[in-house]
């Protein structure tokens, strides 16, 4: 019987070109990881569609090239791409997470693993696997915001209830000395001396009291009149007032939205909160500047209910001062955080700003950097049946 000695290795072949061309198809079928060889120097020997979706580059454009072209220009002077290398040799695999450049120049997040491949202990190579996590470092960001802005939110309503507490007692404190005052004042009407004393120390108190009511604005203790106003008329008859608060290097300009809604606003508070944002500003414009006090309507969505949005009345005050550095601008909106000469400021009037959007349903929000101006936005909420 004649047996065909070369059938078995026939088989073997078979089997071995079938393997690598299921390894093969396997590799590129996976597209949400690059996965490709380097040699001990880096460059590239194969590649698979991962790749290609991930990177932008076609097999033919990066085989033969080294792997460094897809860091970026800060990594490869620093030499990340053979340092990762080195430690891939040294310690069995290099794992790490970074900024990748695809090749229209944009850059994603990559997570990226390098292993040696080893022959008889000899190193022949690297794999290298590389997945692109920016949306999920996208995701941790905003959880981290959102995380942020409710220990904020959290802080602001506890300081918010002290506040309230201690607003109240002086308020009635104040009341009492201030209505002695003035019975004394009746009393000493014939000695100067006295009444000068007497008027002085009543100034004192009704500047005490002028503070307590700003901050029961912001404790949202202060009792609102919300009554129909046209907030454009509001900002009009305030213009003068707001002129004469500015020096001459100051240019105030207004950007009023014509055919507003009218609001259901308590007006004495919406003109101080106005008033003390223009004056935020002309204090942050010590060299001369401009400030824009913009209003407009917006569909503005509910951060506490994302699903539902409010038309919103929103009163910008913006200046091109010296802005607000990054780790002070959460707060600014806290009661006495001032960054002005003892008797400059008291720190309460962002507060009021505050108290009084929340108050009113409405809220209050910053946009500032340093040396670029600052922008405090106030949403107001539009009166269902006025719209
Ligand atoms: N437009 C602005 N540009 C730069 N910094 C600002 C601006 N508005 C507010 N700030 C900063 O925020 C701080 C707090 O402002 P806020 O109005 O609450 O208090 P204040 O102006 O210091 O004192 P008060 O308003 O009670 O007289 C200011 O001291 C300042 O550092
Ligand atoms: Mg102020």
């Amino acid at each position: 019987m004649i047996t065909d000695a070369s059938q078995p290795d026939k088989d073997y072949t078979a089997a071995l070109e079938d393997e690598v061309r299921q390894f093969r198809l396997l590799l590129n079928g996976v597209t949400d990881y690059a996965i490709y060889m380097l040699d001990t120097a880096g460059t590239i020997k194969t590649w698979n569609q991962g790749g290609q979706r991930i990177k932008g580059y076609s097999q033919g454009e990066v085989v033969g090239s080294h792997f460094s072209r897809f860091y970026t220009p800060e990594d490869v002077a620093a030499g990340a791409p053979q340092r990762s290398l080195e430690v891939a040799r040294n310690e069995g695999r290099f794992a790490s997470e970074g900024w990748r450049v695809r090749k229209d120049g944009s850059r994603f997040y990559a997570s990226v693993v390098i292993d040696p491949i080893l022959s008889d202990g000899e190193l022949i190579g690297y794999a290298k696997v590389t997945r692109d996590i920016t949306e999920r470092l996208e995701t941790q960001r905003l959880l981290q915001e959102a995380q942020m802005s409710l220990l904020h939110a959290q802080k602001m309503e506890a300081i918010g209830k002290l506040t309230l507490g201690l607003a109240h007692d002086f308020n009635n404190l104040l009341a009492v000395v201030i209505n002695a005052l003035d019975l004394i004042a009746m009393r000493v009407t014939d000695d100067p001396r006295l009444t000068r004393n007497v008027e002085a120390a009543l100034r004192a108190s009704e500047r005490g009291a002028l503070l307590t009511r700003q901050l029961l604005t912001f404790g949202r203790g202060q009792n609102l009149t919300p009554q129909s106003n046209d907030v454009n008329q509001i900002i009009g008859d305030l213009s003068e007032l707001m002129r004469r608060s500015c020096p001459e290097n100051v240019d105030l300009t207004f950007n009023l939205e014509a055919g507003l809604p009218i609001i259901e606003v308590d007006k004495p508070q919406l003109e101080a909160a106005v008033l003390n944002l223009v004056v935020n500003s002309r204090d942050a414009l010590q060299a001369g500047g401009t400030i824009t006090i913009t209003t407009s309507a917006q569909r503005v969505s509910d951060p506490s209910s994302p699903d539902t949005d409010h038309d919103m009345i929103r009163v910008d005050v913006s200046d091109d001062g010296e802005g607000i550095p990054d780790e002070l601008q959460e707060r600014v909106f806290e009661p006495f955080f001032t960054t002005k000469d003892i008797g400059k400021g008291s720190g309460l009037g962002l507060s009021q700003v505050f108290g009084f959007a929340a108050q009113s349903g409405g809220r209050a929000a910053l946009t500032s950097a340093r040396g670029q101006g600052t922008t405090v936005s106030i949403f107001l909420p539009i009166a269902r049946n006025s719209v």
